[in-house]
């Protein structure tokens, strides 16, 4: 043959092979057994070669597979199959899929080229397998927010490699593992720089021989286990820490005076341990930026020299046995928080003239006598429990800080948009359906959360880490910033498209693996964590959702509410989904430490998950008689015979084992007959439920809508009117703490079999007078269209607000109308039509026509104007609760005289 047809036959040979790339047999048999066994892969697995059609979520080299990244793409599994026989896999990344409910089999030995694996947020139980030390070529382990049990496998001590060890949220026990003469253990990973083991069970001591000079480790994130034993020495020599958090184990003894030589280190927590000896001396740690000791046995000090470290942003050492007066150089410029609460602090409290302006400075409970400014008053300080601010006082100082208005970012510069449902405007004004989740931090070196440089360095550092990776992202928003209990900074993260609606599920999982991945480093934060909320689930719509953004728009009040939308939908929002992972249900019995005592219940019983799956036949459909952004709400009759309403809150929306608690305890002391009340709650199986009395005749709202099968006439509204006042006023002025409902709404206020109305639903309630969590805690909260608009403004929330939400709820009695009807505001629509006819009576134009002819009701006038003294603009020109009632009361005697007229004259 003519060589040179040889060779063109060559190359074509070589360009048909090319083309029809031929996945390899062995790796297309895997997926294909994936494909029958996982739920809700991508639609695209079609056909029978994955490398030359772009499977998604795949990547190959030549014919094999390489990278599968399936993150927050809801797809669900009891098993991983074969995955492991991916035998030239070298990224795995099945993040956010709490479908996923498999062990991880120690088959995984067989990814011997895999550097990445990246398993966040998954429902990953058992064991992790000692196989995993065969993983010779891994980089980034990140098997956190699982529940995995058992311990840390030594072998992990053979991945030399390895920068990036997260197991943080998980069950591990056992002790942290060193290398012996027969096993390896975390000592001999001289090169990584994160070790991430935070909220597990680790028991023992911090063993010294972790710790050498050969190390590279940049985090060093053991808080929130149970460790006991003293501070190793060896600690010191670790050149490079930046992040330390040794918080809430059970160190004991003196610290350790080589902790200082940790030059390059800017967090320190050391906080909720016993500790005992001298205050550390942290003199010469001049990159120190967060320090926080709060809660040790340390001897009684003076303040130190080195609580003026130039660069520390805050200091936290409640109870700490300080004493003596503060040095007015401790408020020097750098500083943001300061938290000496539970001291013995006395004197004068000098806060000299070079504080920064937005400083927040918590001295509760010492014993200071005087305090004084030379710079006026801008700080947020409080003094409350110390001797200034003895009975009575009324200075700003001696009540909780300011609390901390949640932020967004950037602020929203868009005109007033309609965007349909499930869809939120963006930064840049266009309607699309962001990705959403929550983004948590474990160290950060600030405290002002509030600080626009934070939020937009947070901004700025995800956008380019998406323009990097060329993701299709539009813009992003980032909102109401708060630490949770275990001090992680958290951030709701809004993620838009740029040019579709809706981000593909392929985007999706990119965005997920990039942020989760962190090859990136931000300024002021730590390592990070993300937690989303399920994407592909949103088109399902969940009603929180629809209502805040399919909302019509029109009118100046609603501008800003929808001005707010995007924040707004945050709150409604779950909670941290720690709940799943750390259930620490056992640990409010005998052993565990973390949600403190057993909750102190009064009336309120203990169900077992199997009595309420029995009662509601399984949690069936049929016995399903409501759904919230919550969960879902189930009729069913306990086995003492009482009918209730079973609220089953959502993976989604679980509370912090605390937050339940404390809700709980809060429920069970309501007793009022216009008040729904607790009956009994379950908290096993990782579910949360609350039990409450089955109230027959539904909601106000249904009975106003005709919905429930009757409508209202005029008699029973105001007795509606005056039922749910008096249950208001109960929990304003009776309850004890007294509490702020912040949802009253036409949909919380449910009828009887007698029509006696009762509030419900206190899920987000607030005790009045709660300081515990201070500024942090205060977020807007509410329901779009009863929201008070001062509230919104100001973050202010006091009793005042509910009021605001109950006049709404008077003129829904008015007009059976919702409070956003086509796009207009129903305090805008009342005012407008009676300023048109100058007369309190021109409300007859939207009056609820069943209600017949607007001259037969006794009282109108004077509900009209109490409805309309209720939803004043400023809190302050609101009548209180209880003078509500005795208006009612007395509208009540105009109708009940007007009827006898009526019928006097009809007779
Ligand atoms: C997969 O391939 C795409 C396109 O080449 C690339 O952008 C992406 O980074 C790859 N992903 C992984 C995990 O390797
Ligand atoms: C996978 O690992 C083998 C050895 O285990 C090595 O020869 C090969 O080059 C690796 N492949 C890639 C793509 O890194
Ligand atoms: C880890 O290394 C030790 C020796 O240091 C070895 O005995 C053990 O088999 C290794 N484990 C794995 C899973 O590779
Ligand atoms: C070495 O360490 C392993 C686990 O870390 C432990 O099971 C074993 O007993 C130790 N061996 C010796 C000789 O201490
Ligand atoms: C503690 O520091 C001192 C002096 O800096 C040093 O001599 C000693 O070896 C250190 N101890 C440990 C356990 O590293
Ligand atoms: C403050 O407390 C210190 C130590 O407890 C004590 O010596 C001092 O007299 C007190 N000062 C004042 C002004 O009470
Ligand atoms: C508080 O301090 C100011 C300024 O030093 C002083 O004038 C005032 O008398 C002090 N008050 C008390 C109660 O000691
Ligand atoms: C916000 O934080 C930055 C960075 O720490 C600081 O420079 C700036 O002064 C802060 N702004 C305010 C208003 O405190």
């Amino acid at each position: 043959m003519n060589p040179r047809i040889r060779l063109c036959l060559i190359v074509f040979w070589c360009q048909v092979m090319v083309i029809t790339a031929v996945t390899d047999p062995n790796d297309l048999a895997v997926l294909n057994a994936v494909k029958s066994g996982w739920q809700n892969l991508p639609t695209n697995w079609k056909g029978s070669d994955p490398c030359g059609s772009n499977w998604e979520g795949i990547n190959c080299t030549n014919t094999r597979v390489t990278a599968l990244v399936l993150a927050g793409m809801g797809v669900a599994t009891d098993d991983i199959g074969d995955i492991p026989s991916l035998s030239m896999l070298q990224y795995l990344d099945l993040s956010n899929n709490n479908g996923i409910k498999a062990i991880l089999p120690s088959s995984i030995q067989n990814l011997k080229n895999i550097t990445t694996l990246i398993l966040v947020g998954c429902s990953f139980r058992g064991p992790i397998p000692d196989s995993i030390g065969s993983l010779k070529q891994l980089v980034f382990l990140g098997l956190n927010n699982n529940s995995f049990i058992g311990p840390i496998p030594p072998s992990i001590g053979n991945l030399t490699k390895l920068l990036w060890l997260d197991l943080t949220y998980n069950q591990l026990s056992g002790p942290i593992p060193i290398s012996n003469d027969t096993a390896s253990g975390l000592d001999n990973l001289v090169n990584a720089q994160h070790f991430h083991l935070a909220n597990n069970q680790l028991s023992g001591p911090i063993p010294p021989e972790l710790f050498s000079v050969n190390m590279s480790l940049i985090h060093f994130l053991v808080n929130n286990n149970q460790l006991s034993g003293t501070i190793p020495a060896s600690i010191g020599t670790v050149q490079t820490l930046e992040v330390v958090r040794l918080d809430s184990n059970s160190l004991t003894k003196v610290v350790p005076q080589n902790l200082t030589n940790l030059q390059t280190v800017s967090v320190l927590y050391l906080s909720n341990n016993q500790l005992t000896g001298p205050v550390p001396d942290l003199s010469g740690m001049n990159s120190l930026l967060y320090v926080d000791m709060s809660n040790n046995s340390f001897d009684n000090s003076d303040i130190l020299t080195w609580f003026t470290l130039p660069s520390l942003t805050t200091l936290l050492m409640e109870m700490t046995q300080l004493q003596g007066e503060i040095p007015s150089n401790v408020f020097q410029p750098q500083l943001e928080k300061l938290v000496l609460s539970n001291n013995l602090l006395n004197g004068t409290l000098d806060v000299g003239n070079n504080y920064k302006s937005d400083l927040i400075v918590d001295l509760t409970n010492n014993s200071i006598t005087n305090f004084t400014q030379n710079f006026g008053y801008n700080l947020s300080l409080n003094l409350d429990n110390n001797p200034i601010c003895k009975a009575g006082s009324t200075e700003r100082y001696c009540a909780t800080g300011k609390p901390n208005p949640p932020t967004g970012f950037p602020s929203n510069t868009c005109p007033p948009a309609h965007c349909g449902s499930n869809k939120v405007l963006s930064p840049n004004c266009k309607c699309t359906c962001p990705y959403t989740g929550t983004i948590y931090f474990l160290s950060y070196s600030f405290s002002n959360l509030d600080n626009t440089t934070y939020y937009a360095t947070l901004h700025d550092a995800l956008i380019s880490a998406f323009r990097f990776n060329q993701l299709p992202v539009d813009s992003i928003y980032i909102s109401n910033a708060i630490l949770d209990e275990y001090n992680y900074l958290q951030y709701r993260l809004h993620i838009f498209p740029s040019s579709e609606d809706y981000f593909t599920r392929s985007a999706v999982s990119s965005i997920g693996t990039v942020i989760n991945r962190q090859n990136f480093s931000i300024p002021y934060y730590g390592p990070l964590f993300f937690l989303d909320d399920s994407y592909l689930s949103t088109g399902k719509k969940s009603s929180n959702h629809g209502n805040v953004v399919g909302v019509a728009v029109g009118g100046f009040v609603i501008l800003f509410l929808i001005v707010s939308a995007i924040t707004y939908a945050i709150y409604q929002k779950r909670k941290a989904s720690k709940a799943k992972q750390n259930s620490p249900f056992e640990s409010w019995g005998a052993n565990g430490s973390d949600a403190g005592s057993v909750p102190q219940l009064k009336g309120t019983r203990w169900c077992t998950f199997e009595e309420l799956k029995r009662c509601t036949n399984n949690f069936s459909e049929e016995n399903m008689i409501g759904t919230g952004g919550y969960g879902q709400v189930y009729k069913g009759t306990l086995d003492t015979g009482h009918v209730v309403a079973i609220k089953r809150a959502q993976q989604r929306s679980l509370q912090g084992a605390q937050e339940f608690k404390t809700e709980i305890e809060l429920l069970s002391r309501i007793h009022h007959k216009n008040v729904v009340s607790l009956v009994g709650f379950c908290y096993e199986h990782g579910e949360q439920m609350l039990v409450y009395e089955y109230i027959s005749n539904g909601t106000l709202k249904d009975n106003l809508t005709g919905k429930a099968g009757m409508k209202l006439n005029w008699m029973k509204r105001l007795k509606v009117a005056l039922d749910s006042a008096k249950g208001v006023t109960y929990l304003h002025e009776l309850a004890n703490p007294p509490i702020i409902h912040r949802d009253i709404k036409s949909n919380n206020i449910l009828l009887d079999e007698h029509m006696n109305a009762k509030v419900a639903d206190f899920g987000l309630s607030k005790l009045l007078g709660d300081e515990s969590k201070g500024y942090v805690s205060t977020q807007v909260k509410g329901t779009l269209g009863y929201m008070d608009p001062e509230y919104y403004m100001t973050q202010q929330l006091t009793e005042k607000s509910d009021v605001y939400s109950f006049g709404i709820v008077l003129l829904e009695l008015l007009t059976s109308r919702s409070p956003i009807h086509k796009g207009k505001y129903i305090v805008r629509e009342v005012k407008e039509a009676i300023d048109k006819s100058g007369d309190p009576n021109g409300i007859y134009t939207i009056l609820d026509p069943s209600l017949g002819s607007f001259q037969t009701l006794g009282g109108l006038t004077k509900f009209v104007n109490l409805a309309m003294s209720c939803v004043q603009d400023s809190g302050s020109d609101r009548p209180k609760m209880g003078d509500v009632v005795r208006e009612i009361e007395s509208i009540i005697d105009l109708a009940v005289l007007s009827l006898d007229v009526e019928s006097s004259l009809t007779f």
